[in-house]
């Protein structure tokens, strides 16, 4: 199979669902054999055998990345599978509601395992395969919430924002070693994810209103589709972004455009 991604290796977690199933697809679609990780085992495989069923390359590595054994032990899978790793999306993340007062520390601390130090953990296995090649690239869904913050959401906003950081310090560390890191941050994106939001908020309206709701908030007056994002997930990962490191590109409708306060006519 031929594409920018052409006898590439690619890791991705989150891949049973959303976002990271879509930027698995689309980076199997452009020729990368694809290493797709998920701890939820049934729709990993399914999402596994769709692609292979299109011609593509693939491997499915159930892994809870949460945990330092298996989110190591996913980079070493994909090693040993292909003998090489070339870009790593970092896309698997949890997102339980809560205030600083109702969040508890084991909540808070699993948030950060999952959204931020299996993304630790997996750049500090990845790396040094890396190295060995002479390049790769990493690229991390964070989200808006990176940014600016809404209601209750205190740990992944918190997590969120450590992206950044560890983006960045990856960026500028290993720039010369021909490594790249770039962050993108979505608006609300439907998937799984969103729609468990909205199930878990609507109270009389329906999940599909809801959707439409969040949708008119962003200026271009709907959420976006995880194929929008896996489409920038793989341009950064591709040799026409060679000069974009450590960045944290807004892929959101326009919403971190939009002023919130209104002013008076
Ligand atoms: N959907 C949005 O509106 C939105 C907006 C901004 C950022 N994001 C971010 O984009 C990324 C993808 O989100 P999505 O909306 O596609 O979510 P999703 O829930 O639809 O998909 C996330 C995937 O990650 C997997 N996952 C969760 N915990 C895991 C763990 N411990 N180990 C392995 N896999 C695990 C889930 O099983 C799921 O398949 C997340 O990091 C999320 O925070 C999403």
């Amino acid at each position: 199979m031929t594409g920018a991604h052409h006898e590439k290796v690619a890791l991705v977690t989150g891949a049973a669902g959303g976002i990271g199933l879509a930027t698995a697809e689309r980076l199997g679609r452009e020729g990368a054999a694809v290493v797709l990780v998920d701890n939820q085992v049934e729709p990993l495989q399914r999402a596994a055998a769709a692609m292979v069923a299109q011609g593509q390359t693939v491997l499915a590595v159930p892994a809870d990345i949460g945990k330092e054994d298996e989110a190591l032990g996913c980079v070493d899978a994909a090693v040993d599978a292909f003998g090489r790793l070339d870009i790593v999306v970092n896309a698997a993340g949890i997102q339980p509601y809560g205030t600083v007062v109702d969040t508890d520390l084991a909540d808070w601390e699993r948030v950060f395992a999952v959204n931020l130090t299996a993304i630790f953990l997996i750049s500090k296995r990845a790396i040094p395969m890396m190295l060995a090649q002479g390049g790769g690239v990493i690229v991390n869904i964070a989200s808006v919430q990176s940014l600016a913050s809404s209601a209750r959401v205190a740990a992944y906003a918190a997590s969120k924002a450590g992206v950044l950081g560890l983006t960045r310090s990856i960026a500028v560390d290993h720039a010369r070693d021909g490594i790249r890191a770039n962050a993108i941050c979505p608006g609300s994106v439907d998937t799984p994810l969103l729609r468990f939001s909205a199930e878990a908020n609507r109270g009389d309206r329906s999940v599909e209103d809801m959707i439409a709701g969040w949708g008119a908030m962003h200026p271009v007056g709907r959420v976006g589709r995880a194929e929008e994002i896996a489409g920038l997930a793989s341009y950064l990962a591709g040799p026409d972004a060679a000069f974009i490191n450590g960045a944290a590109i807004t892929i959101d409708g326009g919403v971190m455009a939009k002023l919130g306060i209104v002013l008076p006519e």
